[in-house]
Order: C-alpha cells, then structure tokens, then sequence
C-alpha cells in the first residue's frame, strides 16, 4: 500500500503554489484525485499510457471502458483530435467551461488505452478553477474517471474519495464539495445529429437550444440495446443495501414508499429513504431519512446519501423518483442505475 498524502486547499490564496506538488506528481505518473464541479476526479496524464493503466488497476475498471481527457483551455482540444466538427464548436462556445463531455475522432497522440481501444476520444473542459488550475500545472491533458471504485457511487467530498482510494494513489486534493454532484453530459459528436450518450449537468433542453435538435441513445432507456458510452452499461452507483425506486403518479408513488417503509419497519429492517420534504415529513420516524427541497439539491446529495445509507448499516433503501425534466433526466437515470432496474411503478 502506498501513503496517500492529502492536502486542502485555501480559496484565498494563489492556487498555483497550493498545487504545485500535485502537478508535478501527474507528471511523474502518478494518480492524483482533484474535485470538478460534477465529482472527484481520479486524474492522470492522459497522454502517458503507463500512468492511464495505474487509473484502471486502482479503480478495479475494466480496461474497455474508456476515460475522459480534462483539459485546461478549449484550444487545448485541437490536438487531441482529427477534427473538430461544427457542432462540437456550436456546444464548446455555449457550454465549456462546464459539465459537458464531447465525443469527437482520437488523433494519433491519445493513448490507445485511455480510450478503451476506441477509434474516439472523450473531452471535458471543467469549470472549477481547481481543476483547471491543476490541468495548467501537469502541462498535459488529465484523464479522469470519477474517483471511486468501480460500480461504487461517485465521491462528490474529498472524504468519500478517501474511502475508495486511501492507500491506492499518490495524492488526494481536498476542495470541498462539489455543487452539481452528478457526473458530465456526454455528448457523441462524431454522428450527424449529435447524441447524448450519458445525461448530465448540461440538460437535454439546454442541448437542444443551440443545436436544434439531439438525440438521445437508446441504450439508456432500452435494456435490450447496448449503450454507446462503454461505461453505461454496469450496474453503477449501486449502494450495498437492497434498493428500491418508487416511481409514477406523485400521490401513488408517495403512499407505496411509505407503506413499503412501515412494513420494513415493523420486520425491525433498519431503512434508508430518500425523498421530498412533502414526503419525508409522512415517514416513520425510525427511517433515516434525507430529503430535498428541488431536483438540483437531489442531484448534490445523491452519491454521498447512498454511501451514507450503507454507512449506517441500511437494510434497505427507498428512493423517491422525480420528473425527468431538466437535471431530473440525469437523476432519475442514475436512480434507475442504482436500483439496479427494481421499480416500483405506481
Ligand atoms: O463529470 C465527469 O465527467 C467526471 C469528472 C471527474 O469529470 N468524470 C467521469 O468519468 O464521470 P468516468 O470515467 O466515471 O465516466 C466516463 C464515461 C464512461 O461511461 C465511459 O464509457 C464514457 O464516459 N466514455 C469515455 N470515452 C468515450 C468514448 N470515446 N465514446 C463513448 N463513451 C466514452
Ligand atoms: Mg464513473
């Protein structure tokens, strides 16, 4: 086992000297866990085939399934790619910095391993200027999956990352909390209507603002199709307890989640809820239970309530379903994932 040293960073003071040390790690090679605005991202360089493979064995990720190269400028994609097609400009002056992934042709100078032997490569410039900052310091485009072990739920605190990763890599950079809390949209720009592979931080109604159109991949919603991003089709984010989604009608939905937990209850299971403020206000009150006021807040709370659940010794966990509007469609989509598909419709 390596030592994982941890630093946290100051906010008010210049971030190039606080990340100096980490910069240089991910230019000897070495595994660096640093926040996003989305999660925690376990970076790497992205051009080092050698330090891609250390991403993989730490996460236990199975070698097929391709990583994201952050960068620090939108520039910074030229070389990365063969080219650049129209609507991938179109979504880089609207969206980037920000939770947004585009899918365009590797060029020669990625990693055959970072992208999981795909002929694609997947870029993200992030908003956090930690993240940034960092990029800037290494030099070299930073691949970076989510922090956690794989099929784990994503770490959105330098806490969870530890959990997961003490022990395993070199450094962990603390930054606080991330604000959006699920992972980056993922959109496939190399098919003529560009199409979203994985929902995310950008909406599909922000998407479909400045394109006009998208599509959405079918092996989303549709379990006999096989999803386009690799990574898509694990059972993910998955909690240990045995977890149930409550989903339909809102007062249907709502009294089968609490009957469900009274039953639960009364077999002494020690159950996990997490739900609306409406709801959590009805649940016995032996449930531990966490509530949130709007899909955003729901989105931000997500990964670390699950891990909390398991944490607390839960039995079982109830989830509450929300309308797949806006953030709703990337929540409900990583809901659905850490069911592991056992619904309840209402
Ligand atoms: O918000 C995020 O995107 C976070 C932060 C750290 O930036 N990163 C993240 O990475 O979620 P990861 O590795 O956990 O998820 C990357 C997803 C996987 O489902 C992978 O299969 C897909 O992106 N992917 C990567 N390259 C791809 C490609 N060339 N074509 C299709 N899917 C790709
Ligand atoms: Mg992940």
């Amino acid at each position: 086992m390596m030592k994982t040293k941890r630093i946290t960073i100051d906010m008010t003071l210049p971030l190039e000297e606080q990340l100096a040390e980490a910069g240089q790690l991910l230019k000897d090679g070495q595994l660096v866990a640093f926040p996003t605005e989305t999660v925690y991202g376990l970076g790497a360089n992205g051009l080092d085939e050698m330090a891609a493979k250390k991403i993989y064995t730490a996460k236990g990720r199975p070698s097929d399934n391709p990583l994201i190269l952050h960068i620090a400028e939108k520039d910074d994609i030229i070389p990365l790619t063969e080219e650049v097609p129209m609507n991938a400009r179109v979504l880089i002056d609207a969206f980037w910095p920000g939770p947004l992934t585009l899918v365009v042709k590797r060029s020669a100078i990625v990693p055959r391993l970072t992208a999981g032997g795909l002929d694609t490569v997947a870029v993200r410039m992030p908003d956090a200027d930690i993240a940034r900052a960092l990029i800037r310091m290494a030099g070299v485009p930073i691949a970076a999956p989510s922090a956690n072990l794989s099929g784990r739920p994503s770490p959105t605190t330098a806490k969870t990352v530890a959990e997961d990763m003490d022990g395993r890599i070199a450094m962990i950079v603390d930054g606080g909390a991330c604000h959006i809390g699920v992972e980056s949209t993922i959109v496939d720009c190399t098919s003529p209507v560009p199409t979203v592979l994985r929902p995310g931080g950008i909406t599909v109604e922000m998407l479909t603002d400045v394109l006009g159109a998208v599509e959405i991949d079918k092996g989303l919603t549709d379990e006999s199709v096989k999803p386009k991003a690799p990574g898509m089709k694990y059972r993910h984010y998955a909690p240990e307890a045995e977890t149930i989604l409550f989903e339909g009608e809102t007062e249907r939905k709502r009294d089968g989640l609490i009957k469900a937990a009274m039953d639960a209850v009364c077999m002494k299971k020690c159950v996990g809820a997490l739900v609306s403020r409406e709801l959590a206000e009805r649940l016995p009150a032996d449930v531990i239970t966490v509530s949130y006021g709007d899909k955003a807040e729901l989105a931000s709370l997500l990964y670390d309530t699950l891990r909390g659940f398991d944490e607390k010794g839960a039995d079982v966990i109830y989830l509450e379903g929300v309308d797949e509007s806006d953030i709703g469609l990337a929540v409900m989509n990583r809901l659905r994932k850490a069911s592991g598909n056992r619904i309840v419709t209402a």
